[in-house]
């Protein structure tokens, strides 16, 4: 096996093999402390910059009541605002994904900004009092930085660091993959909802311990070989080489027929499927091909949207375009198996006979990203849930206990 130039964590001989407890999976109250001290202050993926290449494309990224215009303005530069009307607040633009011309027009009584977010003036402006300074009354900025073409956003400042620091463990790979160059492959990644608390999802996919029973396919392409390594700052990358054997499934014999042997990836990443995980709630995975992030946005307690978007090389070939759709076909055949796992890990929470996890050394994934959530919600660190409308104060205490 290649050797990898990660700087990973070892897993320790003794360690705390339990997960969250399940009342964590179905606590409303702690559902909103998630929303607050977890999703709107940590990094989330929105998109790359070549998604919205020209001025004027825009795209939106609704987390939790939150919602991020992100567009490109007249200069170039691309800019994340809350898609929020300065005047009542209705959305400045409607969907997934668009381009508007020279101004943003309010659909509710439209008022008109500019590209870059500023009001350019209020509909019937006679009918305000000649003190409005619009100057005040421009689209209220977020916070948004890059990473090798990937456009991240945070609603409200958090406790990780700045990307170039944070995600300094995966530069060389996205340099080496020219990350910044990738170009969005035609059709939406789509939008499922899976009736289970996010952390399910997650929890099914931090580990590669159930690839060998759950994901054949990923078996045949890769399990001999797949190593999940954790890493300081809540990071994780998953490897798994292809090729060392011969295929047994249509799909991934079709797929080592079609790869394309790409000589310009160094030899780690030359015949490899690599996931980045990005605490709490994303991943980046690129093969020789192509490349992903996918994410969990929760909608409530109970509902996640599984979400993320596909790029392609800007130089792909033919046979390039055939390996991606049937690295692709996996991807959906393994998506489609983990949603099950989910959805039964979940079921699992809200029974009276469950009592915790027991986890292996090749599940360490799950307990580090539990960890992580501990040290930003150390209520999840109590057996029992406490009682009703006491937990944001429990934290708050807890958060006091904490060690310097
Ligand atoms: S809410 Fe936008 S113009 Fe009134
Ligand atoms: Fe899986």
């Amino acid at each position: 096996m290649t050797k990898l130039p990660y700087p990973a964590l070892p897993v320790p001989n003794r360690w705390d093999r339990r997960g969250l407890p399940g009342w964590t999976y179905h606590s409303s109250e702690l559902f909103e402390l998630e929303r607050s001290a977890l999703f709107l202050t940590h990094w989330q993926i929105v998109g790359h910059e070549n998604d919205i290449p020209a001025p004027g494309d825009w795209l939106t990224f609704d987390l939790l009541g939150e919602r991020a215009l992100i567009m490109r303005g007249r200069d170039g530069i691309v800019r994340a605002f809350h898609n929020l009307c300065r005047h009542r607040g209705a959305r400045v633009v409607d969907g997934a994904q668009g381009h508007c011309k020279g101004a943003l027009v309010c659909p509710f009584h439209g008022w008109v900004y500019n590209l870059d977010g500023s009001l350019r003036g209020p509909a019937r402006p006679e009918s305000f009092d000649d003190e409005m300074d619009r100057s005040q009354f421009g689209l209220k900025p977020i916070e948004l930085q890059r990473f090798h073409g990937f456009l991240l956003i945070r609603f409200k400042p958090g406790p990780q660091a700045d990307l170039a620091q944070l995600f300094a463990p995966y530069d060389a790979d996205f340099a080496a993959y020219r990350a910044g160059e990738i170009l969005p492959a035609s059709g939406w990644y789509g939008k499922i909802e899976l009736p289970v608390n996010w952390k399910s999802v997650r929890d099914v996919d931090n580990e590669g311990y159930h690839v060998a029973m759950a994901h054949p396919a990923l078996q045949d392409l890769y399990g001999r070989t797949y190593r999940d390594l954790q890493l300081a700052g809540g990071l994780s990358i998953s490897h798994g080489e292809f090729g060392d054997a011969p295929a047994r499934r249509w799909s991934v014999k079709k797929y080592l027929k079609h790869h394309e042997p790409q000589d310009w990836l160094p030899s780690h990443l030359k015949n490899s499927w690599t996931y980045y995980g990005l605490f709490p709630n994303a991943v980046f995975a690129f093969t020789p091909e192509s490349i992903q992030y996918y994410q969990e946005i929760p909608l409530n307690t109970g509902t996640t949207a599984l979400t993320g978007r596909i790029y392609r090389r800007p130089d792909e070939t033919r046979r390039m375009r055939i390996a991606r759709y049937l690295a692709y076909r996996i991807d959906r055949e393994t998506s489609e198996e983990d949603q099950q796992l989910s959805i039964w890990s979940n079921e699992s929470m809200a029974s009276d006979a469950f009592e915790e996890f027991h986890l292996s050394d090749l599940e360490y994934g799950v307990r580090r990203h539990h960890d992580g959530l501990r040290t930003v919600l150390p209520v999840m660190t109590l057996d029992e849930a406490p009682p009703d409308g006491k937990m944001a104060a429990e934290n708050t205490r807890l958060q006091g206990d904490a060690p310097e």
